[in-house]
């Protein structure tokens, strides 16, 4: 099979049509790009599990239509309420305990989902029109550099799924904020688009080590093949080396990324994994990479470099 990169609103209906059929399909968000099937189907679940290879302890998130699907296949209290009215439709992911419906395959048999509803028009319209959830996760082989184009979808799964569904270059670039719900802390799992200090406005924000044994939390992820290693170690350096630089080229690299010549972390977060991405390509010895700045989408891009540099599992 090959895929073919549908636009426009024929992409709209052949997506949906695909999805209704029990297909699995790639499509836009406003973060990255990810392999949709239907959430509460499991045979749909199964086709996005293999063609990921994802192990199946790694659970999906759920894409909701709408925000009324938070109570008909969850159980989320005040604050999960309160955060999905201020959030959604955007980068923010809600895990909450789950109802009966929603099965045990998406969840990796854990007793919460992870949930969002995403602002991206494409990818909106395509649940609209299916009239329910769907299960997406980054549309990349599993441990692989999430994708934020079309064509790096093509390039990681073209050859395993039949449609994707192009709405351009993702607008955050890097995956949503996930945050845990419980006893009425929010507890932060991955970092992302939407901020701490966001957050805070709503409730008590702690935040969860990475690394710690959870679900999401595995220390290798967004890798790319070649070896990758900070640009202020120690190590010494030899081969043909690139750098992924933050705001300026420095001399004596085989190839520079800059991720943003005008310093603004939120541009850095969009050129991030296109950057990483042209880097692989070149067959490089090693890509050292700038620390960003501290600043919250700093601290996002930080944890994806550190876990990029992480050995495999
Ligand atoms: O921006 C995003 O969130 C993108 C787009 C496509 O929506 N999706 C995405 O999905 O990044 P994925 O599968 O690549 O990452 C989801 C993370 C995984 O690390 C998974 O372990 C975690 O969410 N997760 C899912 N369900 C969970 C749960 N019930 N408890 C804790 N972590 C969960
Ligand atoms: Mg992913």
């Amino acid at each position: 099979m090959s895929a073919r990169i549908a636009s426009g609103e024929e992409g709209i209906t052949e997506a949906a049509a695909a999805l209704a059929a029990g297909g699995v399909v790639a499509l836009p968000t406003e973060t990255v790009y990810g392999l949709a099937g239907r959430a509460l189907e499991p045979r749909a679940l199964a086709e996005i599990f293999a063609v990921k290879a994802r192990p199946l302890s790694d659970p999906l998130i759920v894409h909701v239509p709408d925000p009324a699907w938070l109570d008909r296949i969850a159980a989320p209290g005040v604050l999960a309420r309160r955060l999905a009215e201020a959030f959604w439709p955007g980068p923010l992911t809600l895990v909450v305990p789950k109802k009966p419906c929603v099965p045990d395959l998406c969840t990796a048999g854990e007793p919460t989902v992870a949930i969002r509803m995403s602002a991206h028009p494409l990818f909106s319209a395509v649940l609209v029109r299916l009239g329910e959830p769907v299960a997406a996760p980054s549309a990349n082989r599993f441990g692989r550099i999430s994708p934020t184009t079309a064509r790096h979808v093509l390039e990681e799964l073209g050859d395993k799924i039949s449609i994707i569904l192009d709405g351009g270059p993702c607008v955050h670039g890097i995956e949503s904020t996930i945050v845990h719900i419980r006893e009425e802390v929010i507890h932060v799992l991955r970092q992302g688009p939407i901020p701490p200090s966001a957050l805070a406005k709503f409730g008590q924000v702690s935040r969860v080590a990475t690394g710690a044994a959870a679900p999401g939390m595995l220390k290798s992820h967004y890798a790319p093949r070649t070896p990758m290693q900070w640009a202020d170690s120690e190590a010494t350096v030899g081969g043909r080396v690139g750098l992924l630089a933050w705001r300026e080229a420095r001399p004596g690299f085989a190839a520079v990324e800059i991720l943003t010549p005008s310093g603004n972390p939120a541009m850095a977060a969009a050129n991030l994994y296109a950057a990483m991405r042209r880097l692989d390509a070149l067959d490089l010895d090693l890509i050292l990479a700038e620390r960003p700045p501290p600043s919250d989408l700093g601290d996002a891009i930080l944890e994806r470099l550190r876990k990029a540099m992480a050995p495999r599992l």
